[in-house]
């Protein structure tokens, strides 16, 4: 895999590397249960995106109460402290269910793109669930960073502009991602950094997916609105952040 062909277009995309600080920290071995932790919620939380976008925007309640209970046992897991499913089992049954349909062609293409980011997700999540239990780290639930809030309170409130600005916090979060797994790969054990580094390709596909459906949804020119967030991402990855997460700022 030509991981420097993957990463170009996403370091172009961010405004700023990841700081040497986060990673000095993050390499730290009683970091990794926080940041697995802080990893496998984050990808639920990209799946819970996806299905909110499709529920909010497609008219297909019934093929997207499917996707909704895809999420359930996760979420139910992660967030409320219930069973640790089957992960394999449950893998097996996603993408059995009725997918949503619309017949118009920009929510065809959201619902397509969104359906394969949550599957991926959902795969993510379970991988690294699976990296935990080999390493004996139990799921301990912990606060969000402050990252996503800190871009969502820059999205704007009348659609469609809410959906154009909440694309490209969701094109900068998938970049970022992409980004910190390469710059963490090189400082992590052979099996981690073999996982990480095959995350690559999907993320940086997920961020050009979410940028391309903003540009759809747009009727102008999105280039100011993307520098816009992209000043706002890079604010909050190069300043001094109390808390280490996987997506946090300068460790303090
Ligand atoms: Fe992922
Ligand atoms: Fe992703």
């Amino acid at each position: 895999m030509d991981y420097p062909q993957i990463l170009a277009p996403v370091l172009q995309f961010l405004h700023c590397p990841t700081p040497a600080a986060w990673v000095e920290e993050a390499r730290k071995p009683e970091r990794l249960p926080l940041l697995l932790t802080d990893h496998m919620v984050c990808e639920l939380k990209a799946a819970q995106t996806a299905m909110l976008l499709v529920r909010k925007y497609i008219a297909d309640k019934q093929g997207a109460e499917a996707l909704l209970a895809w999420l359930h046992p996760y979420e139910a897991f992660t967030f409320r402290e219930g069973p640790e499913p089957d992960f394999a089992a449950l893998h097996k049954q996603i993408g059995k269910s009725i997918m949503p349909q619309t017949d118009d062609p920009w929510g065809q293409a959201l619902i397509d793109s969104m359906v394969l980011l949550i599957k991926e997700e959902l795969h993510h999540f379970w991988q690294v669930r699976e990296m935990m239990v080999a390493r004996g780290i139990p799921y301990v639930k912990i606060t969000a960073s402050r990252y996503a809030k800190g871009m969502l309170k820059e999205v704007r409130t009348h659609e469609p502009l809410t959906l154009i600005d909440k694309l490209i916090c969701g094109a900068y979060i998938e970049a970022r991602s992409c980004e910190r797994f390469a710059a963490l790969a090189p400082h992590l054990d052979a099996d981690l950094q073999k996982f990480y580094l095959s995350l690559l390709r999907s993320e940086a596909r997920h961020y050009q997916d979410y940028l391309a459906l903003a540009q759809r949804v747009a009727k102008e020119d999105i280039t100011s609105r993307v520098k816009f967030f992209g000043e706002v991402e890079a604010a909050l990855i190069n300043t001094p952040d109390e808390e280490f997460r996987f997506h946090s700022g300068v460790p303090v």
